[in-house]
């Protein structure tokens, strides 16, 4: 098995590796597909995404001369996040994913490394914990089923501008002790219209952000992150009311049982259930935190 470096001509191969891998281990273990439809291109977001914000960080493994699978990594000041991870099914059960993993790690040095992996899926949740990580946090994906009534949206909400990025950076250290200012800067300058991130506020003191993804291949809201529960539901009420609520998909901290009950109240629905997991030091949350696949960080 060869680990190499993605190179830019294989953004097609890797999006194809990624729609077939999962759709096929989420029909077979869950009887139901991931990403949509038939066409596997919606998953180059991934490497147009990742290979923008994180140029060269995408290892695939190769098994005589097959792609046998792939990983991104993405370095950040305090820590480095992980994911997506795919094993070519054909290969499945022979250390791609772990090789992969353990090259990973190496180049991670003495840095935490952080993942979001779901809960249902033990072959994923086995290959982490074995390798030294351990679940931080579960939480439980929601999404609101079509024509539910939404509240109005909170007068403490307004867009996030460039400008609120130290604060957006000081609240998400005092919160999960990390710190990535290329992800909100990413986020913030992005020209495609696909991101949109909210503040929300209680007298010019920020109390939460959540961004989202509008993208066939991802919709969802996240990352966020918030003081308290209250700003966490204004925060994913007024992303539901300009978005809409058709397959958007919100990753909500178990443990947040008052903003659950909140959602459960609106009509809100559990279709799956993920765990942060980290392998090396950090801090237990300090307020909600709400992770995304897109870049996963947990
Ligand atoms: C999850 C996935 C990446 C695993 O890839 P893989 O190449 O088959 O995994 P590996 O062969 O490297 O095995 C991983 C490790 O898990 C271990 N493992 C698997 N099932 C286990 C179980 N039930 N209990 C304990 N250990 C288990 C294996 O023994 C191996 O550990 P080892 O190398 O220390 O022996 C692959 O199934 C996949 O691509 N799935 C679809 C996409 C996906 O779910 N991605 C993960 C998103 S977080």
């Amino acid at each position: 098995m060869t680990i190499r470096e993605l190179a830019i001509n294989e953004w097609d191969k890797v999006a194809s590796l990624i729609f077939h891998s999962t759709n096929q281990w989420y029909l077979k273990k869950l009887n139901r597909g991931c990403f949509p439809g038939e066409d596997p291109s919606i998953c180059r977001i991934f490497p147009e995404v990742y290979e923008k914000l994180d140029p060269g960080c995408c290892l695939v493994a190769e098994i005589d001369g097959e792609f046998a699978g792939s990983c991104f990594y993405h370095p950040r000041e305090t820590h480095v996040s992980l994911g997506i991870m795919n094993a070519n099914p054909k290969f499945s059960g022979q250390g791609v994913a772990r090789n992969l993993l353990d090259r990973i790690i190496q180049r991670a040095g003495t840095k935490p490394v952080r993942l979001v992996s779901s809960a249902l899926n033990l072959d994923s949740y086995s290959l982490y914990t074995r390798a030294g990580f351990r679940p931080l946090a579960i939480y439980q994906d929601m999404f609101l089923p079509a024509g539910k009534p939404l509240p109005p949206p909170s007068e403490r909400i307004r867009p996030a501008t460039l400008n609120d990025i130290p604060a957006l950076m000081n609240l998400e250290e005092q919160i999960s002790g990390i710190r990535r200012e290329k992800d909100w800067r990413y986020f913030l300058s992005d020209d495609t219209g696909v991101w949109r991130g909210l503040i929300c506020e209680n007298e010019e003191q920020i109390t939460g952000a959540l961004f989202s993804i509008n993208h066939p291949g991802s919709r969802m809201l996240g990352p966020g992150i918030m003081v308290d529960e209250d700003s966490a539901f204004d925060l994913i009420t007024a992303h539901l009311n300009h978005q809409g609520q058709d397959s958007l998909i919100f990753l909500v901290p178990a443990a947040a049982s008052h903003l659950v009950n909140r959602l459960y109240s609106l009509g809100a629905r559990n279709c799956e259930i993920h765990l942060s997991q980290v392998r090396g030091e950090t801090q237990e949350p300090a307020g909600i935190v709400m992770p995304t696949f897109m870049p996963e960080t947990g």
